[in-house]
């Protein structure tokens, strides 16, 4: 159960909350590296945990990233001028380099030293693996990047796309680590590729896993163990919530096959999803890469040359009712707009003091608690150890079959093809 002022510390992430200050304090992916401006092109308007800014590309080839409005008298830069290594205001020429200082005043006399003494607030902006990374927070120098398995696989061998979803960032990744869900909201009731000897199959088999949950370094391993038709019948499956607001969620039957989710908090009411999928051994094939790019599985598809995806609220998801009598448990089309349908339509932020949860809810509380105990620590001067970026990240998710009933955190060489090293002394469950 939680209370309305915990609901708030929970999802608000503007200037200066607890939960805003305490996701500040790591670096935040923003935009796959085919969306970023070239040298001297367009300013791009993004909006992150609440501030409008713009990113833009100097002459120089500088990423930099800056408040959308001018310090003189606020109008947007967005219509700026971006030329010789800065923005400028279209409104009395002002000029702002990608550090944030103003390097020209045109409207003022040439005698005036007031210029010196301009700013406007910037953030640091780096590019790494196909990404831009922007640090809001104020230590400095800023943390190391943070160092995920995918990074080591060559680019070639993954997919990344970017989109919006309508909901708290909090409620978007609840949806993500709710195992029981699968068995019910992705049914497919003419599928035959979705056999019961399949280990996807096997959800549909078992309706309600038993959890076992493991608080770590990086945040929360959530193991689901269901029981199946197999000469070894207990089937886990540990999927990961890495602070602040990272998932990935295990194989099922292609353990080569991986994926990673940023939901990013765009504002209290909506977040960005960089959604990175990739194969451990090699590139993938034309089907999967096809799979991956028309977004009907793990990425979500998107109205061209937006981040809008296609299904939304305006369209009601698609719903197709015949299909929902005949074909599908939900008569949407795309595992993410389903998903999106159901984090979406309990309203942007949901008010978590009126919900009855259940057994199955437990990643999901472990998950709040986690994320409420970080942001009290963040007010008490705490930062989580991840806020230091860097190795912490280095670790996979797990699904395998076994022939008893023990614990996945009790199987030294489970946590070891996990990565998992630091344990905390403060178990969740
Ligand atoms: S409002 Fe930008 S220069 Fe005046
Ligand atoms: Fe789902």
């Amino acid at each position: 159960m939680i209370t309305r002022e915990e609901n708030v510390l929970l999802t608000d992430t503007t200037v200066g909350s607890p939960m805003g200050e305490m996701i500040r304090s790591h670096w935040i992916p923003f935009a796959c590296e085919t969306e970023l401006p070239a040298p001297d092109e367009p300013p791009q308007r993004i909006k992150l945990l609440g501030e409008d800014l713009l990113v833009f590309r100097d002459s120089d080839g500088r990423l930099g990233m800056i408040d959308e409005f001018c310090p003189h008298r606020r109008a947007s830069l967005f219509y700026g001028r971006n030329e010789e290594a800065g923005i400028r205001c279209i409104y009395h020429g002002w000029k702002f380099d990608i550090n944030g200082s103003c390097v020209d005043m045109p409207s003022e006399p040439s005698s005036s030293s007031f210029r010196d003494t301009m700013t406007i607030k910037s953030y640091p902006v780096q590019e790494f693996a196909s990404l831009g990374w922007v640090y809001m927070g104020s230590a400095l120098p800023a943390p190391e990047l943070p160092k995920f398995e995918w990074m080591g696989h060559p680019a070639s061998h993954r997919h990344m796309s970017r989109w919006q979803q309508e909901c708290n960032f909090v409620q978007a990744m609840e949806g993500e680590l709710d195992e029981a869900h699968v068995a019910f909201l992705h049914r497919r009731l003419d599928n035959p590729q979705v056999s019961d000897e399949s280990l996807f199959g096997s959800y549909f088999q078992q309706g309600a896993p038993r959890w076992k949950i493991l608080e770590t370094d990086f945040g929360l391993a959530c193991g689901a163990r269901r029981q199946v038709q197999n000469e070894k019948p207990f089937f886990w499956r540990v999927d990961m919530y890495l602070m602040p607001f990272y998932t990935m969620i295990s194989p099922s039957d292609d353990q080569n096959s991986r994926v990673w989710r940023a939901w990013i908090p765009r504002d209290n009411e909506s977040c960005w999803t960089i959604c990175v999928t990739w194969r451990t051994d090699g590139p993938p094939d034309a089907m999967e890469l096809g799979l991956w790019q028309d977004g009907v599985v793990a990425h979500r598809r998107v109205i061209p040359g937006t981040t809008i995806p296609m299904e939304n609220k305006s369209n009601d998801y698609g719903l197709d009712r015949n299909a929902q009598r005949n074909h599908s448990f939900t008569g949407i089309h795309g595992i993410r707009a389903q998903d999106a349908v159901v984090t979406e339509s309990c309203g942007p932020i949901v008010d978590r003091s009126l919900e009855r949860l259940a057994s199955s809810d437990t990643s999901i509380v472990a998950m709040r608690n986690l994320m409420l105990r970080a942001a009290r620590g963040m007010v008490a001067g705490k930062l989580p150890r991840t806020s230091a970026g860097g190795n912490v990240y280095q670790v996979q998710t797990y699904s395998g079959l076994h022939d008893d009933m023990t614990d996945f955190d009790q199987m030294p060489h489970v946590l070891d093809i996990m990565g998992i090293q630091g344990i905390n002394e403060e178990q969740v469950e």
